[in-house]
């Protein structure tokens, strides 16, 4: 058995994001919707930098127009998922991609994406959780309606309330009237924060939204007083190596902070984000980490641990999946 091959859990994957081109090319083609200009010829998707990313992952979700497209998504993802190991994930489903904010319709989609859970559950024995996610550069107006759709919804299933997006735009803070009306629905908090934008992103993440994880949060590694303040509160960090490596980040797996921040005692996990557009999967992303790092069967093993414990789910529920 190598690492790649040990169970492992995921904190942070985009519900669209992981939808595979061939999947969404599927859609196009049912629905009569040219999207050729989002693939490559080789068929994958086609981007130059983060900002045109988000506007290929926004066209490519335009074809996901109901629930029934969530149904059928939400199976495939976690066939997927499944297929490399993964027992346990949790993925960020958007309002504003399902149900335009609207809290009837959203609940329509959030049915259809749970039932399919179930089914998977039972097919393929992975455990899916959602967390339900604004889109930052949509604006804290936009946010406020995703945030009221989270609450109505906050239970067992749907675990917690994020921010993904453009984090060029805004400040964590503006957001907080949004992040606070999910606390107060008894969800769990993260926002993306130190991905494009520096430590001072996180910095505002954890003092002015209160979030208890980060995703990505990376760039904190460029201020040695902010990894301190991660540690001494226990933030947990959502790390996706090979995203931030496609993305332009860091120029290579070696180059990635994820093993500086672990050394200095920052919680760290491991996640794919959006795993076709980043050529990845969860197994692959062990396989880099260990060759980067020379990480084995143990250190992978204290990486799971950190991520269940910091897993939104009931205990009950982390028990059954460990
Ligand atoms: N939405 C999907 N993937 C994202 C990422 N890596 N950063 C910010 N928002 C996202
Ligand atoms: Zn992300």
């Amino acid at each position: 058995m190598t690492v790649a091959d040990l169970p492992k859990i995921e904190l942070h994957l985009h519900h669209e994001g992981a939808a595979p081109p061939a999947f969404i090319r599927q859609l196009a083609h049912e629905k009569k919707m040219d999207l050729s200009g989002i693939f490559r010829a080789d068929g994958s998707y086609d981007f130059r930098d983060f900002t045109h990313f988000l506007s290929v992952y926004e066209a490519a979700s335009e074809v996901l127009t109901g629930p029934e497209e969530f149904r059928r998504l939400t199976l495939a993802i976690l066939e997927e998922s499944a297929a490399n190991g993964v027992v346990y994930t949790e993925s960020f489903i958007s309002p504003d991609f399902c149900g335009g904010g609207d809290l009837h319709a959203w609940k329509d989609y959030l049915a259809a994406i749970q039932d399919a859970a179930g089914e998977a559950e039972a097919k393929f024995g992975i455990t899916l959780r959602g967390v339900v996610t604004c889109v930052r550069h949509f604006g804290a107006e936009t946010a406020k309606k995703a945030a009221q759709c989270a609450a109505d919804t906050a239970g067992d299933w749907v675990v917690g309330f994020g921010m993904g997006g453009n984090e060029g735009m805004f400040s964590q803070g503006d957001f907080a009237w949004s992040f606070d009306c999910a606390r107060e629905a008894g969800l769990r908090l993260t926002t993306h924060a130190g991905e494009f934008g520096g430590p001072e992103s996180v910095r505002d993440a954890v003092r002015n939204l209160g979030v208890e994880r980060i995703g990505h949060g990376v760039r904190a590694i460029e201020d040695a007083d902010l990894v301190h303040e991660l540690v001494d509160r226990g933030t947990v960090l959502e790390v996706c190596p090979g995203s931030n490596v496609v993305l332009g980040l860091y120029p290579n797996f070696s180059a990635h902070p994820i093993a500086r921040l672990r050394d200095a005692g920052v919680a760290v996990t491991v996640s794919t984000d959006d795993p076709p557009f980043f050529h990845t999967t969860m197994r692959r992303e062990y396989e880099m980490l260990s060759k980067a790092f020379g990480w084995d069967a143990d250190d992978f093993a204290a990486l799971n641990a950190t991520a269940l414990a910091a897993a939104f789910c009931d205990d009950a529920t982390r028990e059954r999946v460990q």
